[in-house]
């Protein structure tokens, strides 16, 4: 077993456990992270004025972010300090909505620091209608900034498991306030203009706000009335690279989501099930309603063993459906299914929010790798090919070898194969490696790379890999450069340390040529700690335990 680096004992509390809930709030006043429930997904909350319990946000999600954070109070009193105008529009959507499962973008006050607002002259506030959320923020007395508390590239969390599934020893303390009502992250909708623009649809829409205005005099400019407002997607964080690799398996959307269509959904189900076993598939998900679900447990009586079954609710309740959404992506996933199966809804009210997280889902993964797929190949890269590199190649088959046996996860009779090489950016074809990795190999991990020659990184060595490593970021970069079509498949150790969210772990590994043997030492030690954090993660993503 490997040992999990883990900084805090991370405790789940309970609402009604007052001194533990004290402890909780006074953390998040001292510049700690929270994991906090809201009606709409749990958030990863820390004192907005403060710049230093900001970044551990970033930290326990991380990776830097360039997006924005959203800051929520307790009071319609507290958003007074965090903007500097309350134009005509927000004020009715505040009165309106608040509090409730909304974000107003609205100008910033000096108080919301930088990497709140991510440099913009805006900030997002939400005011949540969860009792829990309001109680946490009144006694802290600190306006929360917090995005949703999952791991980037995973859903949002709508249970305090989730979080703890995440988060676990990266924060302190994590909230237990049970399943969260809505289910989707809030609506976020820019009020800065003279209309509301909606940036993430969510449970309160754009017909919702019209309506509010409207009751309160405002009417829609004219210029406007001419386009219909359509929903648009807020700005994405960019460097999610890693992202093709999503845990997640394969999303598909069955149904035109019309309300005719609907009572076609069971032979839908039914076409993609029989699709799936064909294709080789060994288990399928299904994200479901009661009805259809029943019918489909008789026609698959002899196939029970590879069908999953995530019941949502009564087939048409798309209130049912948005708030299991989240829980089912990840159940689903969690109970290994190779492919999941979830129905449209119609486009209108909360089925926008519903079809906008779903289109998401169901995009992230197309370009995931094949689950079937159970040979891989691993080139380790460094400059020379004499110290650095070698050594990895040799850590990683030790590693592999005395971890194992590895098999995939989709059927565990078949045994995963991984091959490791390595190469150098500038090496000299031919040359030995030195001594004393070939030394350290031997003594300390029983590999013989004393016949191993370096190479020079050539375009066509590249291509055979699923991923290339390198020691520094330096070295990264250059090859992305030089071979940018197949940047997607290059990393820095400490690119991809970031990218899966390791914490603790320092992935710059640098040259110890012409140094003692002791150097070298501290190199293989580097190495293998970097190896074995990151040895799990990536079977994981190419489908194998
Ligand atoms: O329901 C929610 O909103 C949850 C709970 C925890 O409150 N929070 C949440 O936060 O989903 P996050 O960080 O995962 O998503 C916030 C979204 C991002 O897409 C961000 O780009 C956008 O809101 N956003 C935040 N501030 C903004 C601003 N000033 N201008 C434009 N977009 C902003
Ligand atoms: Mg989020």
């Amino acid at each position: 077993m490997l040992q999990e680096i883990r900084d805090f004992d991370t405790i789940l509390v309970d609402p009604s456990d007052e001194k533990t809930f004290s402890d909780a709030a006074r953390a998040l006043q001292e510049g700690e992270v929270v994991g906090m429930p809201t009606e709409t997904v749990y958030g990863l909350g820390a004192d907005a004025r403060n710049p230093e319990a900001v970044k551990k946000i970033y930290e326990a999600k991380g990776r830097p972010s360039d997006n924005p954070l959203i800051v929520h109070v307790a009071s319609k009193e507290m958003i007074k300090n965090l903007v500097s105008e309350i134009n005509p529009i927000a004020h009715v959507l505040i009165d309106a909505f608040m509090p409730g499962p909304i974000t107003i973008v609205m100008k910033k006050s000096p108080i919301v620091p930088d990497c709140v607002s991510a440099g913009l002259d805006t900030v997002g506030i939400r005011f949540p209608i969860h009792p829990i959320a309001q109680k946490l923020i009144k006694e802290s007395g600190v306006p929360v900034a917090a995005p949703s508390a999952n791991l980037s590239g995973s859903p949002s969390p709508t249970k305090a498991e989730h979080v703890m599934k995440d988060m676990k020893g990266r924060i302190p303390y994590i909230i237990d306030g049970g399943e969260c009502q809505v289910g989707l992250e809030s609506t976020v909708v820019d009020a800065t203009g003279n209309w509301p623009q909606v940036l993430r649809p969510g449970a309160i829409t754009i017909e919702d706000m019209e309506e509010a205005l409207k009751a309160a005099g405002i009417e829609k400019p004219l210029e406007l009335k001419l386009h219909k407002a359509t929903p648009e997607e807020a700005p994405r964080a960019p460097g999610m690279k890693y992202r093709h690799y999503a845990p997640t398996c394969p999303v598909k959307i069955i149904g035109n989501g019309t309300l005719d269509d609907f009572s076609n959904y069971l032979v839908y189900y039914k076409q993609e099930v029989q699709n799936a076993f064909m294709e080789g598939k060994t288990k399928v998900g299904l994200f479901l309603g009661e009805e259809i679900a029943e019918q489909l447990k008789v026609l698959f009586e002899d196939k029970k063993e590879r069908i999953v079954y995530y019941i949502y609710g009564a087939t048409g309740d798309i209130d049912a459906a948005s708030h299991h959404l989240f829980d089912g992506l990840r159940t689903l996933d969690e109970d290994r299914a190779q492919l999941i199966v979830a129905p449209a809804f119609p486009e209108e009210g909360l089925g926008i929010a519903y079809m906008n997280r779903l289109f998401k889902a169901a995009s992230e993964n197309e370009n995931s790798i094949d689950p079937q797929k159970n040979e891989r190949n691993i080139l380790f890269i460094c400059s020379g090919n004499t110290c650095r590199s070698p050594l990895a190649e040799a850590i990683f088959r030790s590693i592999f070898k005395a971890t194992g046996p590895h098999n995939m996860k989709a059927n565990p009779e078949v045994p995963a194969i991984v091959t490791a090489s390595s190469a150098g950016t500038f090496a000299e074809n031919g040359a030995e490696y030195t001594r004393d990795s070939v030394q350290l190999a031997n003594f300390e991990y029983e590999e013989d790379i004393s016949q191993g020659r370096s190479r020079i990184v050539t375009e066509e060595m590249i291509t055979k890999q699923d991923l290339v490593l390198c020691m520094t970021a330096d070295l990264s970069r250059y090859l992305r450069f030089k071979y940018p079509d197949m940047g997607d498949k290059v990393y820095s150790f400490q690119e991809l340390i970031d990218d899966l969210s390791i914490p603790n772990v320092d992935g710059e590994v640098t040259d110890p040529y012409g140094y003692e043997y002791l150097v070298y030492m501290e190199t293989a030690k580097q190495l293998d700690n970097i190896i074995r954090e990151l040895m799990p993660e990536i079977l994981d993503k190419w489908g194998m335990v």
